[in-house]
């Protein structure tokens, strides 16, 4: 049997000289398997069914063969020249690169009829859907099966190992690069999407947002701006977060990365409201009285980095007191603010906190409102944790206030759960926020048809191109409608006052701070000992739970106490989760003491 001629005849003369390399003949042919096809390099599923298909009418079927003999290896010894990729050479001869060990010769019809052209679209659509649907099929059952699973698991060396791995420079196929990452990084996860997982602060993702950001990656948009659906939802997603906290529809906002930057966002426009100079073509250097900045001695560690990158400096941002609720002692804020203006600077913005990361505590928003209405003094509500609290029926009373901020920063990937990474910055007077962030080079000119029609949705913020953030929280809040997540905060609020409950409830356990909202402090202490083995002790529970997988708790000082924290930001946690802590915790601590 002619091979070549047969693989012509198919349609399929493109794997001529592989098949010549590989000593394929006749009697060869019919014993061939799919994986043996790939072994030899033809990597398209699409054509080893094609040959397969073609091999069983050819008469070469494996069935018509004689008992099989040892199957020779189809590896070939003589290699062709190391090729790098798609190339032509100087007699126009395409040579493309098909696995480690092959190159194929010119006579490929899809590279004749683009010469030169090389695309990352899969060479084979069928097998792609194929890989795409089992990749689907282990994403549901990834979800689905998450409590059966440890929380978190330490990664073995081989592991770690394989993230040193150098630069790929030759293909592989989707399938195996798929394998690698199921059995790496989707085998070590950090766990926030399990049930038991309330360590730092974290939401635990959805299902339908992790769609939607399979579709946004898919139709590719850039949130920059411009006249298409997208940016449409952007702004729209945008409007229905200022509805959730009250803010009127003439504010503005911008879908950012997280709560870091929608602080930053929301505190750039203070600053350059209040500078009394053009900032943004002068500089910091021109503004004549030091502006000072307000937050409590609880707030994120994200408004400092927000002073420094403004230029402002850490010291610009005063940190005022709390009361035993760990709320901004209001007396104190309004002395240092006198005390700012007597020493000749310019009392600029107080940042109110609606839910602190230590304990989530929401500072007197309407106190701190008049303040700063009777002051003259922006307020920034840095709402990351609670702002969303104003959609929760049982609760939303606790952030009652929010809706007179200047400005707001929000966290759609905490209580609303959507894949990372997605902020909001509210800003009320919309002029004042565009007048911040907008530039308009000449290669972003607005048009009055056509694609550049739209609105430039990076002015807004500091970022030119912008994912497609908005789709995933759109789907998750079109599918769910926002009552359900209102009442999903609801529950996890009941689930923190409930572990409190338990934890109170035995006496070698004990809160460490008033549980507010859906953070618990606490800590295992047996009598005798002192703060220092106290918290040597409950550091190894923690990391032991961890360790163990059983759940992820993270710790923190508050007023000068160490203790564990179970910020519980998490729709998947249920009644028994707080219970086995609570257990887990005493057994833990009581080896540990004992040992
Ligand atoms: C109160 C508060 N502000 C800001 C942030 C920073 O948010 P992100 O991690 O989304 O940047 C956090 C994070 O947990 C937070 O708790």
């Amino acid at each position: 049997m002619d091979i070549d001629s047969w693989l012509r005849g198919i349609g399929l003369g493109q794997y001529a000289e592989m098949f010549r390399a590989n000593d394929i003949d006749g009697e060869l042919l019919g014993r061939l398997t799919s994986d043996d096809l790939k072994e030899i390099g033809v990597a398209s599923f699409g054509h080893r069914k094609k040959l397969l298909e073609a091999i069983a009418q050819s008469g070469c079927a494996p069935a018509a063969a004689p008992a099989a003999p040892a199957m020779p290896t189809l590896i070939p010894t003589a290699v062709a020249p190391p090729p790098t990729s798609a190339s032509v050479d100087a007699v126009g001869t395409v040579r493309r690169f098909m696995s480690p060990r092959m190159t194929l010769p010119i006579d490929w019809p899809e590279i004749i009829a683009h010469p030169g052209g090389e695309t990352l679209d899969p060479d084979d659509w069928s097998e792609a859907l194929a890989i795409s649907r089992g990749i689907l099929d282990d994403a549901v059952a990834y979800l689905r099966d998450v409590r059966d699973r440890p929380v978190w698991k330490e990664m073995p060396p081989e592991v770690r190992a394989f993230f040193d791995a150098p630069l790929p420079r030759k293909p592989q196929l989707l399938a195996e690069v798929y394998r690698e990452v199921a059995e790496t990084v989707m085998a070590y996860p950090m766990g926030n999407v399990h049930p038991r997982f309330w360590a730092w602060y974290m939401g635990s993702s959805n299902f339908t947002g992790a769609i939607g950001d399979f579709l946004a990656a898919i139709q590719g948009s850039n949130l920059g701006g411009g006249s298409h659906a997208a940016a449409l939802m952007d702004r729209q997603v945008v409007d229905w977060l200022k509805t959730m906290v009250g803010f009127p529809r003439s504010a503005s906002g911008t879908l950012v990365s997280g709560g870091s930057m929608a602080n930053i966002v929301g505190l750039a426009v203070a600053r350059n409201v209040k500078a009394g100079v053009d900032v943004r073509e002068l500089g910091v250097a021109a503004i004549e009285k030091s502006l000072c900045f307000y937050g409590s001695d609880q707030i994120h560690s994200c408004h400092r980095k927000a002073m420094e990158a403004l230029g402002l400096g850490n010291q610009a941002l005063r940190r005022i007191p709390t009361d035993s609720a760990l709320r901004m002692d209001v007396d104190a804020l309004r002395a240092a603010i006198a005390r700012d203006r007597a020493d000749g600077l310019a009392p600029c913005c107080v940042i109110a906190t609606a839910g602190s990361v230590n304990t989530g505590a929401i500072d007197d928003l309407p106190a701190l409102a008049a303040l700063a209405s009777d002051d003259d003094l922006w307020l920034h509500v840095d709402g990351c944790i609670g702002a969303l609290i104003a959609i929760a029926p049982r609760n939303a009373y606790r952030v009652a206030g929010i809706e007179k901020a200047d400005s707001l920063a929000l966290d759609p990937h905490k209580w609303l759960h959507a894949p990372f990474e997605a902020g909001c910055a509210l800003v009320r007077d919309a002029s004042a926020h565009r007048a911040t962030f907008a530039v308009t080079p000449e290669y972003l000119q607005s048009a009055p048809r056509g694609l550049a029609s739209g609105e430039w949705l990076h002015e807004w913020g500091l970022q030119t191109s912008r994912g497609f953030r908005a789709l995933k929280i759109w789907m998750a809040l079109k599918e769910h409608g926002v009552e359900k997540f209102g009442r999903l905060i609801d529950q996890d609020i009941d689930h923190a006052h409930r572990l409190s409950a338990l934890i109170e409830a035995e006496s070698d356990l004990e809160l460490v701070a008033p549980t507010n909202i859906n953070i618990v402090c606490f800590r295992y202490r047996p009598s005798g000992l002192d703060s220092a083995a106290l918290k040597e002790l409950n550091t190894e529970i923690m990391l032991r739970l961890q360790e163990e997988g059983t759940a992820a708790v993270s710790d923190t000082t508050v007023q000068g106490r160490h203790c564990l924290r179970a910020a519980i930001n998490n729709h998947r946690t249920r009644g028994e989760d707080l219970e086995l802590l609570v257990r887990e915790t005493l057994r833990l601590g009581r080896a540990i003491a004992t040992h």
